[in-house]
């Protein structure tokens, strides 16, 4: 029933026409807080640039920054970067996990999407589809959860008209109380940092130009570097004064 919607009503997504565990990662850091239709564009540019892992790996880190641009929560970029790195030099690990960047979620979707293997990836939307239904579903449900959850069987008003689990589903017609809003990204330390690392990207700014704790932060995440006062993309020659 799920699966007959799913090949009906699931999104033709692209990094669902492929099994390159490399691709899939792209695809699942990418997605890990940013929106599908956002993603689409950006993993399919990112995968024309770098199209395998070890071209990401011989990429320099300031350019895997400036490719990251607008996608936020940068350090996942630089995570990615070294993800491909460990992943050029060892090989894939058993333990996904041991991948920086990729906790149980991104492990199970690598597990499942890339390797075939017997492990249903729970994101916030599966989980919702799991506790409304109280169903233990099929690893092979896993993108048919997925879009279930993005399109159906929505957090607050859940469109109960169109799901193929209606009919058996204890919470049908139910309505739930609005979430948590993502904190406000506008006049946020989030936005100070990203404001600071557009300037920096552009072109090496001296420290005194920029916001010094978005800098300090920064920094500590090696996502800048900061030499002789001078704010630079890590890798990229500071050029003294
Ligand atoms: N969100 C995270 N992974 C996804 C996927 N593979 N398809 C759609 N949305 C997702």
């Amino acid at each position: 029933m799920l699966l007959t919607w799913f090949s009906q009503n699931g999104r033709d997504l692209p990094w669902r026409r492929t099994r390159d565990p490399y691709a899939i990662l792209v695809s699942e850091v990418m997605l890990q807080q940013t929106q599908v239709e956002r993603v689409v564009t950006r993993y399919l540019e990112w995968l024309e640039r770098w199209p395998t892992v070890d071209t990401l790996a011989a990429a320099t880190t300031a350019d895997v920054i400036r490719a990251w641009q607008g996608l936020g929560y940068n350090r996942r970029g630089l995570n990615l970067h070294h993800a491909a790195r460990q992943i050029a030099r060892d090989g894939w690990p058993d333990d996904l996990t041991q991948l920086p960047g990729v906790g149980p979620y991104t492990a199970a979707a690598l597990a499942r999407f890339a390797f075939g293997r017997d492990v249903l990836p729970v994101d916030t939307n599966v989980q919702r589809v799991q506790e409304r239904t109280g169903h233990a579903f099929s690893p092979r449900a896993g993108q048919a959860l997925m879009d279930l959850g993005a399109t159906v069987c929505l957090a607050r008003v859940p469109r109960c008209g169109l799901c193929p689990l209606a009919e058996r589903c204890p919470s049908r017609g139910r309505r739930y109380e609005p979430l948590r809003k993502q904190s406000r990204f506008e006049g946020s330390f989030r936005q100070r940092r990203a404001r600071t690392l557009r300037l920096v990207a552009a072109a090496e700014r001296p420290l005194a130009a920029l916001d010094a704790e978005a800098v300090d932060s920064l920094a500590r995440d090696g996502l800048v570097r900061v030499e002789a006062d001078v704010v630079a993309l890590p890798g990229e020659a500071t050029i003294r004064a």
